[in-house]
């Protein structure tokens, strides 16, 4: 009984060690090594170079034996391949580590990196506490990587040691900041969560000094501060902005600084920025939100009035609700022997906007029996299409007078009418002559 339990509880482990091996399996990350051109002092366009790079990845520190295993390709320039160490294995998730040979790769980017004390206007200088000149004076790189999928955006601060002197370029991973969600789609009205997670290399002096965080929004060039809190007098800066809060507990005890918002408005599309500061480093990813939300379909007039031959009637579709503006209103009939066909997109509106920032539009379509052949009625049905999802409304039409008017019968009416009409005009001339004073005022009154 006790063997069975204790191979049982060995084969656990070995399965648990090999999941967490292969899940964690560090990448060879390719990436553009980007920066200034040297030797051209400010000005608007600063030109960029930009050079292959590599980084190979290990969450342990690099030996002699692991070194001899990475094995450089030839054409890049030996100073541009990175030996990193990322204890936390940030880099080493499936979204940046695609199967050999796939097409597709992770976005990625290095840049140069200079420390320099965080300024921003929300929060307490952090840098009072005296940084080691020594750590900050060493050669820093940032890289910001895209996972495959929408998985995952990245944004690490490397340090290189700066007693290193060799050729090869040992980094180590000081600062992270990602989110698992770069990409959001929300209903409206609903609950929102934009993940961020950071995480701050504990052997690090900058480890312990304290950090802030701060949530951007940003939509068409304006931009706002959405939340901002500040860990060294650890208060919330005063936003304009109300139903967005982060989880203290959390911040502290995983690194989560996620985003919740409580209710998803249509202006809470656009693009949010998470900021990690630390004394002298900082770090932010970007993460995309966007409400969508189908229209709400109604016909009108509802119900369809009976159509008489020869009439027109006009129906009139209204499309209401929805986010973002664009949508493909149309029109189809469904006969009573159950043949469909398209009656073409009548004639659309243009957009409205509610107070609460979603659109409606309508559109109207005239209904005639005779040129839309529409026989003794059937279903009528309004189309929309949407990123959200599309909609349908439907409203039975009856026609009467299941064949069309006969010329004979045509004659008939207008014979009818001609009678009308003179019987009309007779006694008008009738009544005028016998009160013409009643004829006079009602002249007045008409002017
Ligand atoms: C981060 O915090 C939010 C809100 O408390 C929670 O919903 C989310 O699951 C957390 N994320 C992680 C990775 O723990």
């Amino acid at each position: 009984m006790s063997d069975t339990s204790t191979i049982y509880k060995i084969s656990i482990i070995a399965f648990t060690l090999f999941c967490s091996a292969s899940g964690s399996a560090c990448p060879v990350l390719e990436c553009w090594f980007v920066q200034e051109k040297p030797g051209h002092g400010g000005g608007f366009s600063v030109p960029m170079s930009q050079e292959k790079s590599l980084m190979f990845i290990r969450t342990e520190a690099y030996s002699e034996e692991s070194i001899s295993e990475v094995h450089p390709p030839a054409d890049i320039s030996p100073s541009r391949i990175y030996y990193v160490t990322d204890p936390a294995g940030t880099f080493c998730s499936a979204p940046l580590n695609p199967p050999k040979g796939s097409v597709n790769k992770p976005k990625c980017e290095i840049n140069p990196f200079v420390p320099h004390a965080s300024m921003v206007s929300w929060a307490s200088a952090l840098t009072d506490s005296a940084q080691s000149p020594v750590y900050l004076q060493a050669d820093w790189f940032s890289v910001a990587t895209q996972g495959l999928d929408e998985q995952l955006t990245l944004s690490n601060i490397m340090r290189a040691p700066s007693a290193s002197k060799e050729p090869k370029v040992f980094l180590k991973v000081i600062l992270s900041v990602s989110s698992k969600t770069p990409v959001v789609r929300s209903r409206l009205g609903e609950p929102v969560l934009l993940d961020c997670g950071f995480w701050i290399d504990p052997s690090s002096p900058v480890h312990g000094s304290g950090f802030s965080i701060e949530w951007r929004y940003q939509f068409r060039g304006e931009g706002r501060l959405v939340l901002a809190y500040d860990g060294k007098s650890d208060r919330f800066a005063e936003t304009s902005e109300t139903g967005a809060d982060i989880d203290i507990t959390g911040l502290y005890e995983t690194g989560n600084a996620s985003l919740i918002l409580e209710e998803s408005q249509v202006r809470h599309s656009g693009t949010y920025i998470c900021t990690v500061y630390l004394p002298h480093l900082l770090a932010q990813v970007a993460i995309d939100l966007e409400i969508v939300e189908p229209p709400s379909l109604s016909i009108y007039p509802s119900p369809l009035p009976l159509l008489v031959p020869g009439q027109v009637l006009v129906v009139q579709c209204e499309a209401s609700g929805f986010a973002p503006h664009t949508l493909d209103l149309s029109w189809e009939f469904k006969s009573v022997d159950g043949t469909s066909r398209s009656l073409g997109q009548g004639s659309v509106t243009g957009h409205r906007q509610a107070s609460d920032g979603t659109f409606s539009q309508s559109s109207r379509l005239e209904l005639d029996s005779g040129k839309l052949r529409l026989g003794r009625g059937g279903d009528v049905t309004c189309i929309a299409k949407h990123d959200g999802g599309t909609r349908q409304a439907s409203a039975t039409l009856n026609v009467i007078g299941v064949s069309a008017p006969s010329i004979e019968d045509s004659m008939a009416m207008v014979a009818v009418a001609l009678v009308l009409y003179g019987m009309i005009k007779f006694l008008s001339w009738t009544f005028s002559s016998s009160d013409s004073s009643d004829t006079d005022l009602k002249d007045k009154k008409e002017k």
